[in-house]
Parts: structure tokens; C-alpha cells; sequence
């Protein structure tokens, strides 16, 4: 079989040595935070085809792109999918969530109510596609699905808008409501928006380089 066609890398060559590009990046990237509180300022459709267009840019598995982003302003589907949402997270916290899971998501204020859904101008509802939609089969469609959302939390922050990553524990209710076609599956919610005012998040610790990286370094030529 013949490969290709190929075409030149259109390279990105930044301003700047690796060194003060990636300093710079880490330090706009480092102020992050998920965001559970929302101004009511609008956010344009334009805004957020442009964070679709960044994430449909991710690496995926052969190439499958096995995403799609449910883009939702309409108050009235909101609240559909925020009541859907608080059924299922009165279900968690009442019968379901094993008290360890309990303990470690009570430093974040989190609660079965779910206002963000309605507050946030918008919810990113992302599908995973378990077949791609001329139904050939898809590669590694969980790790690319979790790329290309990194890729979308990135873009909303360096575009000056906050997101919270939201994971409802059954999320069948997402299909239903947004009736979607059986091969696609819900993945997780993006709420976005800007952060309310005098917003607060809660103290957290992200664990220091020595604890996330092993390096094993050339060694140096001898002199
Ligand atoms: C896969 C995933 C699922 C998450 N699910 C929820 C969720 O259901 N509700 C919520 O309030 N936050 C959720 N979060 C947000 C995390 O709690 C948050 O990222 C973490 O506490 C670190 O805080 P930071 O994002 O401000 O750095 C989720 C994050 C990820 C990556």
C-alpha cells in the first residue's frame, strides 16, 4: 500500500530560547484553577469554536479524532441537564460514594448541588467516539479524548476564561438529554465562563517536580 502524501512541516518557531518559552508557558499555565463559580459575562460562540478548533487539534490514535463537543448556551437545556445532573449526585453522596471518596473531595467544597451548570454561560459537553461516524474503528479513542480536553482547559485559560472538569458517576443522562447517536459516549462536562467575582478556590498542592519527574540523563562528554 502506498504511504502518504507528505507535505513540509509548517514549523512554529516561538521568539525566544526553549528555556524562557517554557519558563513563560509554566508560569501563564500554573495560575489554572478549576473554577466552580461563574459570572454572568457572557462568553461568544466565537470564543469557544476557536477552544473547539484548539482541542480538535490534539494528537489522536491513527488519526481517528474520536471527539465531539457539545456546545451548550440555551438556559432551558441547561437547567435540564443541571436537574439530570443533581438527581444523580443526590444518588452519589446519599447511597453510592464510598466515604473514602467522601473524605478526599471534602477539601473542595464540592456538594451534590450543581449551580455551575446553569451559572456558567457555557457547558462542553465531550463525546467519545467509540466508532469513528463512517463507522470504522477508533485507537486509543481514551487517551486522545483526555488530550484533546487538556487541550481545551488550556486554550479557555490562556484566553482569560476558567472551566471546571466536570464528571458526573453516571453519565448516561448526558446521551439522553442531548440525544446523541449510541456511538458516541459521554466523556465529561467542561463548564466555562468567567470566574465570579471575588471567586475563591480552594488551597490545594501540587506536588513538587521531584516528586512527578525521574530523569536519566546523557552524560556530559568528558572534557
Ligand atoms: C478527570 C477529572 C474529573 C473531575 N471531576 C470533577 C467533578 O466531578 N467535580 C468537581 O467539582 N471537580 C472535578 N474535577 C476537578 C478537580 O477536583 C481539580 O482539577 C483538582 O482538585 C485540582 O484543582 P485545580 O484544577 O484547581 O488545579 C475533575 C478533574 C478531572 C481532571
Amino acid at each position: 500500500m502506498d504511504q502518504g502524501p507528505f507535505i513540509p512541516l509548517d514549523a512554529y518557531r516561538p521568539a525566544g530560547s526553549p528555556e524562557s518559552v517554557s519558563a513563560g508557558f509554566y508560569e501563564v499555565v500554573r495560575r489554572r484553577r478549576t473554577v466552580r463559580h461563574y459570572a454572568t459575562r457572557p462568553v461568544s460562540l466565537e470564543t469557544v469554536k476557536n477552544l473547539v478548533r484548539a482541542a480538535g487539534t490534539a494528537p489522536s490514535g491513527a488519526n481517528k479524532q474520536p471527539w465531539r463537543f457539545v456546545c451548550i448556551s440555551d438556559p432551558a437545556e441547561k437547567a435540564r441537564l443541571r436537574a439530570a445532573a443533581e438527581k444523580e449526585e443526590h444518588e452519589f453522596y446519599t447511597r453510592l460514594a464510598p466515604p473514602d471518596w467522601l473524605r478526599d473531595l471534602h477539601p473542595l467544597g464540592t456538594s451534590e448541588n450543581k449551580a455551575f451548570l446553569e451559572e456558567a454561560p457555557w457547558l462542553i459537553v465531550v463525546f467519545r467516539l467509540v466508532r469513528s461516524d463512517d463507522g470504522s474503528k477508533v485507537y486509543y479513542s481514551h487517551e486522545s479524548v483526555g488530550l484533546a480536553v487538556g487541550l481545551l482547559l488550556v486554550a479557555a485559560h490562556h484566553a482569560g476564561l476558567s472551566t471546571l472538569t466536570y464528571t458526573p458517576s453516571r453519565m448516561g443522562f448526558l446521551s439522553e438529554i442531548l440525544k446523541r447517536p449510541i456511538h458516541e459516549r459521554p466523556y465529561l462536562v467542561v463548564a466555562l465562563g468567567f470566574p465570579a467575582e471575588g471567586c475563591l478556590v480552594p488551597k490545594i498542592d501540587r506536588k513538587p517536580l521531584d516528586r512527578i519527574m525521574v530523569v536519566h540523563e546523557a552524560h556530559p562528554p568528558a572534557p
